[in-house]
């Protein structure tokens, strides 16, 4: 399913860039400031192509028509993005069951571009989270990324990895990466990101603090620090995504 779901995706050419030029820099600007109406201005002045109608899912968080659904996962289809939990029927509608966006990065190793999933907002929802609501990425979040050490190494513990990123980036210089929460839904959508992206090498593991790795019995003192302690350089934004209407 996510191979599919992945070559859906890239055939709809949802990338950062793609939904910023789909409603443009103003209503993507209005968009980080939590609204939409822009946005869905520009979609209503032009037709509607898979790429519209996966970011109006995934990134505006609204239902659209059966007949656009079909059109927009024509590999995966939608009765098995249903099963999978990532959409879900409304009525004679499809709606988004998860928030899933493009995210674009530069590190030591070169440019990349992942989708990401998490829950969806409060926006989308119509209601406050929950507390299992697993977050997407935030500021907190590329700012940590940011400061991952980019140096090979064995092995890297993501403690409360939630969807997923940093593990992912981590795996970029780590032979492997251990991936750890308290929350089952926060692995299972890490590890869906995982296979959307191909990223091998992680293994997911459900408990707190330190209890899935040797049982407990890791010395924290012992543990190589994999974040520098000082800022990354300035210069050209490292990480981008289109942020959720929620602020975050
Ligand atoms: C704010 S999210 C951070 C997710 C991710 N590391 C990031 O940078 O975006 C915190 C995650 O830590 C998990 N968490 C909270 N307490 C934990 C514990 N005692 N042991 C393991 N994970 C925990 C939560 O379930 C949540 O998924």
């Amino acid at each position: 399913m996510t191979s599919a779901l992945a070559a859906d995706l890239t055939a709809a050419g949802y990338t950062v860039e793609g939904v910023d030029a789909l409603w443009g820099t103003e209503a993507a600007a209005a968009l980080h400031r939590g609204t939409r109406v822009a946005a869905l201005r520009a979609l209503a002045a032009r037709p509607t192509t898979p790429l519209s109608t996966v970011a109006t899912l995934f990134v505006l968080g609204l239902p659209v028509s059966r007949a656009d659904a079909d059109r927009g996962f024509p590999t995966t289809g939608v009765d098995t993005l249903v099963s999978a939990g990532v959409l879900r029927t409304d009525a004679d509608r499809v709606a988004p069951a998860l928030d899933l966006r493009p995210y674009a990065f530069v590190d030591d190793l070169g440019a990349g571009s992942w989708w990401i999933a998490s829950d969806l907002g409060e926006l989308a929802l119509g209601h406050a989270i929950s507390e299992e609501h697993v977050l997407g990425i935030g500021g907190a979040t590329t700012t940590l990324s940011g400061l991952q050490l980019p140096v090979p190494v064995r092995r890297v513990l993501d403690l409360g990895t939630g969807c997923g990123v940093q593990a992912m980036h981590a795996r970029r210089f780590a032979d492997e990466v251990v991936a750890t929460d308290i929350s089952s839904r926060a692995l299972a959508i890490a590890r869906f990101n995982a296979l959307l992206n191909g990223v091998d090498g992680i293994d997911f593991r459900l408990g707190s603090l330190f209890e899935p790795v040797a049982g407990g019995a890791v010395r924290p003192d012992r543990l190589e620090p994999a974040v520098r302690h000082h800022a990354p350089p300035r210069g050209r934004p490292r990480l981008r995504v289109p942020r959720r209407r929620d602020g975050r």
